[in-house]
This record gives structure tokens, sequence and C-alpha cells, in this order.
């Protein structure tokens, strides 16, 4: 199944509860964390997804680009997380499965992304627990940047992995996604997408998320 994840980064957070609104046909509501350091940019946190949280039933889907992001897993947990992703290359690999497993005693679901530079097999100390993975499209930073098309193929490995290992988990993609490029990241077998302007710029949000479940 098709799923949207309009991301808040390309919101107007002066009426972000009306963009929220605008959005609420979609799946997931992604929620991109930059501490100018993994990234060299600086989004939001927790009290933003705190607020976010009592305005909305919706899944609540956060991106973590942060270093050592176990540290603040429980945080973003207790502050409305649904669905959480660290990046393998934020931490050590014992540090990574200490992250999912504080996710595990949280309730919430696991997820792994990998910049562009990552290989898929990145992902197998922990493809059996995964409930998403998420491929980075364009580097991790900044919203309104050109699609890769050289993330086709990692896209196709990790699906090829997870049908060996874990079939049921979903595989996001996050970076240039519209409608110029959603066709051929899902049929790399992405079902999961991220996006940021291509929904927020569009005058009619909820078509524009419909075209990228459809097209
Ligand atoms: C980039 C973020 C993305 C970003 C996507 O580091 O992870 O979620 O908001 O924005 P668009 O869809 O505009 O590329
Ligand atoms: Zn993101």
């Amino acid at each position: 199944m098709i799923k949207i994840a309009p991301s808040i980064l390309s919101a107007d957070f002066s009426r972000l509860g009306e963009d929220i609104e605008s959005v609420k046909s979609a799946d997931l509501l992604h929620f991109d964390v930059m501490d100018g350091n993994f990234v060299p940019n600086i989004s939001f946190g927790l009290p933003v997804l705190e607020s976010v949280r009592k305005y909305t039933d919706m899944v609540l889907d956060v991106h973590l680009m942060i270093d050592k992001p176990a540290r603040y897993i429980e945080a973003f947990a207790k502050n409305g997380a649904n669905v959480i992703s660290v990046h393998l290359e934020a931490d050590h690999p014992t540090q990574i499965a200490e992250a999912l497993g504080i996710m595990g005693q949280c309730g919430v679901k696991k997820a792994v992304a990998l910049r562009p530079i990552t290989s898929a097999d990145a992902i197998l100390p922990y493809i059996e627990e995964l409930d998403m993975v998420l491929v980075m499209t364009v580097e991790p930073g900044f919203g309104g940047q050109k699609f890769m098309e050289s993330q086709k193929k990692t896209v196709k490995k990790v699906r090829q992995l997870l049908d060996q290992y874990n079939p049921a988990c979903d595989i996001e993609v996050d970076g240039g996604i519209s409608a110029q490029t959603a066709a051929q990241i899902k049929a790399a077998g992405a079902n999961v997408l991220v996006a940021g302007s291509s929904v927020f710029q569009s005058a009619d949000r909820a078509a524009a998320i419909q075209i990228l479940r459809t097209i």
C-alpha cells in the first residue's frame, strides 16, 4: 500500500495548524528534526512535536537527523512520535541497536535512515526488527533539493534484502519526491513517499497528495 507523508519542514510555521489541516488526507505527517551537527541546518524539536501531537491524530513520522540519537528516543516517543527513524551514520552500530531497543520499549515503530552514500547492506544487522527503512533521495539537511536518480538502485537493493528477511517492512523515500519522480521510485520498491515542497507549494494539497498516491 502506498502511503504519503507530507514534510512540515515546508510548512509555514506561523500557521502550522492550518497547514497540517490542509494535508490531513495524507497517511503520515513527516517531522524533520535537525541538530546543526549531523546536518548543516537546524529545524525544530520536542516542543513543536508536543504541540502538533495535541493538535492532530495523524501518524507522526519523526526523522531524526541528529548525532547520537539514542539519547533522545524516549523523549520523542513521550512527546508523540509514532514512528522514529535514526540515521545509520549518526552513531556506532551498538548505539543504533540501543536506539532501536528503546523504540521497542516505548512502543514506537522502528526505522533506520540511509544517507545517499550509505549502502543498502548497512541495514542487515537490524533488518528483522525494522518496521521501515528510510532511503534518502537527497543529501539530508534541506527541503527543495533535486531528486537523486542514483538512489533508485539503493531502493531496489533494500527491497531485495527485505523480500528475503522482512517482507512486511516499509521503504520510505525522502527528498525531491514529486509527480515527476514518484512513479519511478515506487517502481523501484518504495511504498512510503515523503513530500515537502511538492505538496506544500501546491495550490490544492489534497489533490497533490492523491496524485502522488496514484501516479
Ligand atoms: C531533508 C528532509 C526532507 C525534506 C524533503 O533533509 O529530510 O524530509 O523536507 O523536502 P522536499 O520534498 O522538498 O525535497
Ligand atoms: Zn525527512
